[in-house]
């Protein structure tokens, strides 16, 4: 479908991840030949710089993250004359009178303000947008995270940015959303027979969710540190890969059908208790230790790290769901930063068979397995037991696998790229409704009380490992491992 005519306004448009992520993105769409002739990128920055600095910004900071061999001067030239910067104070909406200038006042064209700022700007530049009647019924607002840091600020935002746009028109971007292997999830539960008869309490015994970063904290601890692993990591990405996991079929991918689904499953978990929260959470924060054979220093060592943080960079948790389908399955959730290794993945574990025709016992079976990977390869690895080839009958555990790179050749896109392009054609289905976001909040409040209230400090692991020896224990208390420990 092609897309109609747009501004798109990038607040937050000289910041990291307009240069990282955002405007390589529409290269990539502008390239591909996706974006209109005429649509246009406004950056807005709070510093006073010429179009030509900007611009001149742009080419050394964002042009560097574009990895395709179409990114040539021509291309390169074609993409910047695109974008125009606009300064501004986004809370002063006396200085908003550039942003008026730079946009088109024409109802074929569609508004897409992008919030990529600290979340306690948003009300005020929503405000702002309308008093200067720039929110229009074509406009759309896309909200970045940190979407709230508990479930009072989520309210907050969802009723301040409320006032402004309706529902419908915005966009709360979880960009793992985007994620290829995230829809192709959708594709495998929903495209297929095989799978749903079997996706229930009957059948699986457990599920694990991994997010595992190699990564340290960079240069981000002044948010780091205010936020921890449960708020950058489980409240928002990996709660969504356990939705799409866990919902009940959606009655089409319509944005609503697919929420209802997902709401549902937030509002099943079952709700921590201090004695519950204590025996099924693991925190832990990375101490000094070696990634990739090179020495990496500790957490509170990080360039302005607090010497007495608290802040986890690791969170572990046995999850579950109060619901006829997954009554009793536990959901393993785990993600930290410094780990042994980078990687994403959802490890869906069937039961043992119940009984052994062959002349090896039950237990020496490999229950079968769905390993869905989203990073750093992306694919399906399905583990089944199979006959060693020869005389005798000797089963062993066997892997069928669906690359998918190598099956489908066809050219990969970012997340972003596959978000804004969503965005840029009002579709809403991966994005967070309102109520979503405030469900996911809610169930994570009791953690972030008992935590707040708790003056222990989380569990040390090395840099370089899978995290603290309690999550091993946590899940080796119901005799079971995480993949990679196994
Ligand atoms: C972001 C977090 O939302 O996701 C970061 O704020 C994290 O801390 C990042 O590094 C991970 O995303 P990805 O796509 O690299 O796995």
């Amino acid at each position: 479908m092609a897309l109609s005519d747009f501004d798109l306004v990038l607040f937050g448009g000289s910041g990291d991840l307009a240069m990282r992520k955002l405007l390589p993105a529409m290269f990539s769409r502008d390239v591909c030949g996706d974006l209109p002739p005429t649509a246009r990128i406004v950056c807005v920055g709070r510093q006073e710089s010429t179009q030509e600095e900007f611009i001149n910004m742009v080419t050394s900071t964002a042009r560097p993250h574009i990895k395709s061999a179409k990114a040539t001067d021509d291309n390169w030239n074609r993409f910047i004359a695109r974008i125009t910067y606009v300064a501004l104070d986004a809370t002063d909406v006396a200085t908003y009178h550039g942003l008026v200038d730079a946009l088109r006042n024409d109802a074929g064209v569609t508004r897409v303000y992008y919030l990529a700022t600290p979340p306690a700007l948003f009300s005020r530049i929503c405000d702002n947008l309308k008093d200067k009647g720039l929110a229009t019924a074509n406009s759309r607002v896309v909200l970045e995270k940190p979407l709230g840091r508990d479930l009072a600020s989520a309210k907050q935002i969802n009723k301040e940015v409320g006032k402004v746009f309706e529902e419908h028109q915005i966009y709360r971007i979880d960009h793992y959303l985007g994620k290829e292997t995230v829809q192709n999830l959708l594709a495998l539960r929903f495209g297929n027979i095989l799978f749903e008869p079997l996706w229930r309490r009957e059948w699986i015994s457990d599920v694990q969710i991994t997010i595992a970063e190699k990564l340290g904290v960079g240069n981000r601890i002044g948010y780091y540190d205010t936020s921890g692993a449960l708020r950058d990591m489980l409240q928002n990405h990996l709660l969504q890969l356990l939705c799409i996991v866990a919902m009940e079929p959606p009655t089409s991918t319509s944005p609503d059908a697919v929420r209802d689904s997902k709401l549902q499953v937030l509002r099943s978990l079952k709700r921590f208790t201090p004695t519950t929260l204590a025996q099924n959470i693991v925190r832990g924060q990375y101490r000094a230790g070696h990634v990739d054979g090179k020495a990496v220093p500790s957490y509170r060592d990080e360039p302005e790290a607090p010497q007495n943080s608290r802040t986890e960079t690791f969170v572990a948790m046995k999850a579950e769901i109060d619901t006829w389908r997954w009554a009793g399955v536990p959901f393993y959730l785990r993600t930290g930063k410094r780990m042994a290794d980078g990687l994403a993945e959802i490890v869906v574990r069937f039961k043992q068979i119940p009984h052994s025709i062959f002349n090896q016992p039950t237990s020496s079976f490999q229950p079968n397995s769905l390993v869905i990977r989203l990073q750093p390869d992306e694919g399906l690895r399905m583990n089944l037991m199979a006959k060693t080839p020869g005389e005798g009958m000797r089963l062993k555990p066997a892997e069928l696998e669906l690359d998918f790179r190598e099956t489908f050749k066809a050219p990969r896109m970012d997340a972003y790229e596959r978000l804004l392009l969503d965005v840029l054609r009002g579709q809403l289905t991966l994005f967070m409704r309102g109520d979503e976001l405030e469900a996911a909040w809610e169930w994570v409040e009791p953690i972030l009380t008992n935590w707040e209230q708790d003056d222990t400090a989380p569990l040390p692991y090395a840099s370089g490992t899978w995290g603290p020896a309690a999550a091993s224990a946590l899940i080796g208390r119901d005799g079971l491992q995480w993949r990679e420990e196994a």
